[in-house]
């Protein structure tokens, strides 16, 4: 179970890394910092090949397990595909599901919600990522963009199942870049109440309000606290500085220390 009340940070591995001793390596290092930090809740989303031999290295609740996709089906003809049980017999405690790189890889908005219902069908968290290719400040065509994205991706959960969800702002302009181009705290702080506002209005400010809001976007030790305290999110969502033990390391200490 997600500690909801602790700062999130998830490390999104992607297919990385090569091989699963370097998995094992990173891990290992990973794990010395984030078991001694109470006040962040850490979550390692590896390649789900890995997760089998990385969940023996860790019992406690400090660090969870996520998977980076799954299918909404249980079972059945679907080659290369893993449903959301195996994910969970795995030791997957969440699951990202609709990140950008799949959705430019043709996952669609039906494909995010059907996978949305079958996460939350299984018990496990969905971290569900949304994001915007660019920005027109003029005529706000990505608030438009946002709220179609979380309407199609919700439509019709229950607001009890909402407790489940995790939803990670990654603005596509914004990842795989430097901490240079991260967005703008004050940016990111506006756009988090977007969020809230088009939650709110489907499932009330009560269910609303819980839902703890991630950001993505090259995060690095140097911006992440100033990310979490003035872009006013829960946690963050970091793609390749987690896969460098002391640079990570950094960023979970620096949640650390703003919390
Ligand atoms: P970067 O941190 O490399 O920008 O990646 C962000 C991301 O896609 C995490 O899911």
């Amino acid at each position: 179970m997600i500690s909801v009340k602790k700062k999130i940070i998830v490390a999104n591995w992607k297919m990385n890394p090569v091989n699963i001793a370097a998995a094992k390596k990173l891990f290992t290092g990973i794990k010395e910092i984030a078991r001694n930090l109470s006040k962040v809740q850490t979550i390692i989303a590896p390649p789900a090949p890995y997760l089998s031999e990385l969940t023996k290295l860790y019992k406690g609740h400090r660090i969870l397990f996520s998977g980076q996709d799954i299918f909404w089906e249980e079972k059945g003809s679907f080659t290369g595909e893993i449903s959301g049980t195996m994910l969970k017999d795995l030791g997957a405690a969440c699951v990202i599901i609709g990140h950008s790189e799949r959705r430019a890889r043709g996952e669609s908005n039906e494909d995010i919600h059907k996978k949305i219902q079958a996460v939350l069908q299984t018990g496990l968290t969905a971290i569900l990522c949304i994001g915007e290719s660019d920005r027109d400040h003029k005529d706000g065509t990505h608030l438009a963009f946002l709220t179609s994205q979380l309407e199609s991706a919700l439509g019709g959960i229950s607001k009890g199942k909402l407790s489940k969800v995790v939803i990670a702002y990654e603005p596509i302009w914004a990842i795989g870049k430097s901490k240079d181009d991260a967005m703008k705290p004050e940016e990111l702080h506006e756009t988090v109440l977007f969020i809230k506002k088009v939650v709110t209005n489907s499932f009330g400010k009560s269910a609303a309000f819980k839902v703890p809001i991630l950001y993505g976007g090259s995060v690095e030790k140097d911006n992440a606290g100033t990310l979490l305290t003035e872009g006013m999110v829960d946690g963050l969502l970091v793609g390749h500085a987690s896969l460098s033990v002391r640079e990570f390391g950094d960023i979970l200490r620096s949640a650390q220390e703003v919390s």
